[in-house]
């Protein structure tokens, strides 16, 4: 199947923010903490975090609470979101929040508070990009040599009924706003093999693209 592009790269509307910032991706979210322990084990957290398309802080937040030490800066370039990311903030326990910031902006030009990331994450942001090189080359621009890097993100599906299937095996009871944006996110996904390409084109060909879910990857790597 084709690749169909996201309707916008930026989920700007606020009901689908809305939806998006209460549906359940606590399986998700704790997994992606879980796999960077699995792939950087030696990690001590006491450094720079940047999470690029963070949205409603999803995996920020959890990320902070499992590395007491690191500060974790998140962009995104949707209001919509980060008002949910703020509201999550506010109602967690300041010793995790205290060290979060969160900078609207749009990726690629963004302005970051430092030029230099110890550990940049992201999750569910590749897909939304028209052209993927935008993340491999933000990751270049803001990391140094030994900057871990965990990416994740959906892979699309063989063909449209099959992304039907998915979304009502693991989004059957969400609200047809969130059902909507599900579908279109997995025909916007790259496939394993796309992504492979992606980064020897970026100069990126020893990081690692594994299949983790029956429609998730996770890419992986250490900057050289
Ligand atoms: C599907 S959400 C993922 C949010 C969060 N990382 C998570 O896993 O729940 C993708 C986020 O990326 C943001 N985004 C998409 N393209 C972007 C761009 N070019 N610059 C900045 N943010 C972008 C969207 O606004 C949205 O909040």
């Amino acid at each position: 199947m084709e690749r169909v592009l996201e309707p916008a790269e930026l989920m700007t509307d606020d009901e689908q923010a809305h939806a998006y910032a209460g549906a359940d991706f606590r399986d998700s979210e704790k997994n992606f903490i879980h796999l960077f322990g699995e792939r950087f084990p030696d990690y001590d957290g006491s450094d720079l975090v940047l999470d690029l398309g963070c949205g409603p802080v999803n995996i920020t937040l959890p990320f902070a609470q499992r590395y007491p030490k690191a500060i974790l800066h998140g962009v995104d370039g949707s209001a919509a979101m980060l008002k949910y990311g703020y509201l999550a903030l506010e109602q967690a326990d300041k010793s995790f929040t205290s060290r979060i910031t969160l900078i609207q902006g749009f990726i690629p030009g963004v302005a970051l508070p430092s030029q230099q990331y110890d550990v940049i994450i992201s999750k569910s942001l590749l897909h939304h990009l028209t052209d993927p090189q935008v993340l491999w080359m933000t990751i270049k621009q803001h990391s140094k040599v030994g900057t871990r890097v965990l990416i994740v993100d959906l892979f699309r599906p063989s063909s449209p009924l099959m992304a039907k299937q998915i979304i009502e095996t693991y989004a059957g009871k969400e609200p047809d706003v969130l059902k909507t944006d599900f579908y279109n996110s997995l025909l916007a996904a790259f496939s394993p093999t796309e992504v492979e390409g992606q980064l020897v084109a970026a100069g990126l060909p020893h990081f690692t693209v594994q299949t983790i879910s029956d429609r998730h990857i996770a890419v992986a790597g250490v900057i050289n």
